[in-house]
C-alpha cells in the first residue's frame, strides 16, 4: 500500500448548518470506511478544507467523486502527494464545523496556502485541522 494524503480547499454552493455537515459527513463516513480513507473536512463560513489520506489509488478514486459533486465548487487541490503516517487514523471522515474560529487570522491563512503554494502554510493547515479534530465529542 503506497499511503498518500490529499487536501483540497472549495467553496460550498449553500450555507450549511451543523447538522447539514453532519448529514454530507455521515454518508462519506460509510463510503470511507469500505475503501480505508481517512481524514477530516472542515466546514468554514462558506467554504470546505479536507484531508483525505489513505491508499494511493482509493485518494484518487474519493478526489474524484467529491470533484464531481455539486455540494462545492472551485475546488483547488493543495497537495496531493506521499504521507508517512495517518494524522487522522481514528476518524473515516472527522467533521469540524468551525464558525467560532478567529477569522482575520483563518482568512490570511486560507489565502497563502491557495495563492502562494506554501509549504509552511500546508503544514499549519493539517495540525490546525488536527487541533479541532480533537475538540469535543469522542471519535467517530
Ligand atoms: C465537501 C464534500 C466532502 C465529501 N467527502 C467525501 C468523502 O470523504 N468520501 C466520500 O466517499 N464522499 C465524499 N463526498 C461525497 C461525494 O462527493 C459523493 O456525493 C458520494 O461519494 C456519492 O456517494 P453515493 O452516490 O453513493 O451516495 C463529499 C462531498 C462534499 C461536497
Amino acid at each position: 500500500m503506497k499511503l498518500w494524503m490529499a487536501l483540497y480547499v472549495s467553496q460550498a454552493s449553500l450555507d450549511l448548518t451543523p447538522a447539514a455537515l453532519t448529514a454530507l459527513v455521515t454518508r462519506a463516513q460509510a463510503k470511507n470506511a469500505l475503501s480505508g480513507i481517512t481524514g477530516g473536512l472542515m466546514y468554514y463560513r462558506g467554504r470546505f478544507m479536507q484531508v483525505i489520506e489513505g491508499d494511493h489509488d482509493a485518494v484518487q478514486q474519493c478526489l474524484a467523486r467529491i470533484g464531481n459533486d455539486t455540494r462545492h465548487h472551485d475546488m483547488t487541490v493543495v497537495y496531493n502527494g506521499p504521507l508517512a503516517t495517518r494524522r487522522f487514523g481514528e476518524w473515516t471522515m472527522r467533521e469540524i464545523y468551525a464558525q467560532r474560529e478567529n477569522e482575520p487570522v483563518v482568512d490570511d491563512f486560507w489565502r497563502r496556502l491557495v495563492d502562494e503554494h506554501d509549504d509552511q502554510a500546508l503544514r499549519t493547515a493539517v495540525t490546525l485541522m488536527q487541533r479541532l479534530a480533537q475538540q469535543d465529542t469522542a471519535p467517530r
